[in-house]
């Protein structure tokens, strides 16, 4: 598996992931692709297995381009025949280096990152166990469902 920085070749491959992985989500392509161009505010990551994409993961700078970043992780998916075999780990893990990387190159640092979750999502955990993120607040009756606002802070 190689983690890498997301191409705009990869923009069908990466919708037809959140395809399957979001089911009240619509129009894929058009989101996949208005939030790539969306770069470098916001950043995608792709799971690469034997030349096929497995997953992706999103990453949202909030708030303006601030030198101590406050970094949302807005999605992440993989392809419901790889759950499980550490796809979604793998992909926060590797990611992460990468875009502090880029972070770095105009001075800044990672600050806290947020993300948030259906509060019956069992993903709470992967961001527990691979950021130690911890939930402080649940909204009730936000998308689908009560959701849970977790916070990752002090991971520079
Ligand atoms: C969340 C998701 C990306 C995890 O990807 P994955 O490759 O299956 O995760 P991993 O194999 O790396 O597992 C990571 C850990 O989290 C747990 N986990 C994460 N998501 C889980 C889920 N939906 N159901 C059950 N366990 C889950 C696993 O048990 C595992 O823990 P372990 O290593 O202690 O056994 C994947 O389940 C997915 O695409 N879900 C649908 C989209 C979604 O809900 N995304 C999150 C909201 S944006």
């Amino acid at each position: 598996m190689i983690i890498r920085p997301m191409l705009s070749e990869d923009i069908v491959a990466v919708a037809a992931v959140h395809q399957a992985a979001f089911a009240r989500q619509t129009y894929s392509q058009d989101w996949i692709s208005c939030n790539f161009a969306a770069y470098p505010r916001m950043q995608f990551f792709v799971a690469e297995v034997a030349g096929h994409i497995k997953g992706f993961i999103h990453w949202t700078q909030k708030s303006g381009f601030r030198p101590e970043v406050i970094l949302e992780l807005e999605q992440i998916a993989v392809h419901p025949d790889a759950h499980g075999q550490g796809i979604g780990s793998t992909l926060i893990r590797d990611s992460l280096p990468l875009i502090k990387a880029q972070f770095a190159e105009r001075g800044a640092t990672l600050k806290h990152i947020i993300v948030t979750t259906r509060a019956d999502n069992a993903a709470q955990r992967i961001y527990q166990k691979e950021l130690g993120a911890e939930i402080e607040a649940v909204i009730t009756n936000l998308y689908s469902a009560d959701e849970v606002f977790m916070i990752a802070r002090n991971v520079a």
